[in-house]
């Protein structure tokens, strides 16, 4: 992995470019931002997932994307390195295996990768007459999932602003805008589309302990869109609502179970029930490469349990007593019952899931 640091206006958190007589994957270090603009490039899939693993892309669409180019970039490099199109797709699956193991919850990584998977699995795959063809199609495919992303993001940004009312404080959690995805963000997809409408609409974005997207990310993304934001220690989310001064609740989701029950950043959960005593509509906006139609519910979905430095520690300095026991899992499950809708690109689901979400599972695919 090599560091290249410039100024870039757009915030987009994964790029694949040219260089010479080969391609690079380009990922904007989301672990420096705000305060650095560092690019780096990313030319094998170990380097990709490593760079998955600590969290310089992150977000569960991004991810997705990222591991997409991550394999293109192990079908650049067993294009050369291989003798035969059945070599090649061996050490594909290799890489993609590889890749998978980068991080469990979200569930948008098995999707990209199985979505690759298929160009070579494909009985009558043309893909499959040269190596080099086999390359060119696996890129093909991993600009598309980019740009089918970029879509949904618009999309469900259409669709969420319908229910955001004039004036609306917003809470969020965690990052779920153009640094998590395709395009310009899940929940913030929704609140930029608000806002386009509607410029009384504000942002309150809970800091997110303890890796702090939501005041690192969140809020940057915001002001750089001059949409009004403050960020809140996230244990005052409850008594602000509490306190009359939220409206919607809108978050973004790692994985969704065929009853509704969502596995998003940890702390969601909380603010779910916070939201739920105070009567406050609760969303979920993801595309449907985020729902699980495999996991009947939240029990089945992995949870990530991170390093205990993240919570112990602020960059190098120590905060605790060395050696104090922590848990750190990074995700929780929100229960379908406690979400008012789900926000996709081909539309609002609501309850109950179990009938929306399977029809929509039928629908979709
Ligand atoms: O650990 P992270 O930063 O990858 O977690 C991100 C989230 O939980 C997001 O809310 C989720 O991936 C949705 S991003 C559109």
């Amino acid at each position: 992995m090599t560091a290249v640091s410039h100024h870039c206006a757009r915030v987009s958190p994964v790029a694949w470019e040219r260089l010479g007589d080969r391609y690079v994957a380009r990922l904007l270090d989301q672990t420096l931002l705000p305060h650095q603009t560092r690019w780096l490039t990313i030319e094998t899939p170990e380097a990709m997932a490593d760079a998955i693993t600590r969290m310089i892309v992150r977000g569960a669409p991004a991810i997705g994307i990222a591991a997409a180019y991550g394999l293109a970039l192990g079908a650049q490099r067993a294009r050369g390195a291989t003798a035969s199109v059945e070599a090649m797709t061996r050490a594909l699956s290799d890489d993609a295996a590889h890749l998978l193991a980068a991080r469990p919850t979200a569930v948008n990584l098995h999707w990209a990768l199985a979505r690759l998977r298929a160009v070579w699995e494909r009985p009558d795959s043309q893909a499959l007459s040269s190596r080099d063809a086999l390359q060119e199609a696996l890129i093909r495919e991993a600009q598309a999932i980019h740009e089918d992303d970029r879509i949904a993001c618009d999309a469900i940004g259409a669709h969420g602003a319908t229910l955001i009312p004039q004036g609306a404080r917003i809470i969020t959690h965690c990052n779920a805008g153009a640094l998590a995805t395709g395009g310009r963000g899940t929940a913030l997809g929704v609140i930029r589309s608000a806002f386009e409408r509607d410029s009384a609409i504000t942002v309150l974005a809970d800091e997110t302990r303890p890796r702090l997207q939501g005041g690192k990310l969140t809020a940057w993304e915001l002001r750089q869109d001059g949409i009004p934001v403050h960020v809140i220690p996230d244990g005052a989310a409850a008594s602000l609502m509490r306190a009359g001064r939220v409206d919607v609740a809108i978050v973004g989701a790692d994985r969704i179970a065929a009853n509704g029950d969502t596995a998003n950043k940890i702390g969601t959960y909380a603010l779910a029930l916070a939201a739920r005593a105070h009567n406050i509509p609760f969303y979920v906006a993801a595309p449907l490469s985020t729902f699980d139609f495999s996991a009947q519910s939240g029990a089945e979905i992995p949870i990530e349990e991170r390093d205990a430095r993240e919570v112990t520690h602020h960059e190098h300095t120590a905060l605790f007593a060395a050696d104090t026991p922590v848990l750190n899992p990074a995700f929780d499950v929100t229960p379908g019952n406690f979400i008012a809708a789900f926000i996709t690109e081909c539309g609002i689901i609501r309850p109950p899931y179990d009938e929306s979400l399977a029809q929509l599972a039928t629908s979709a695919f």
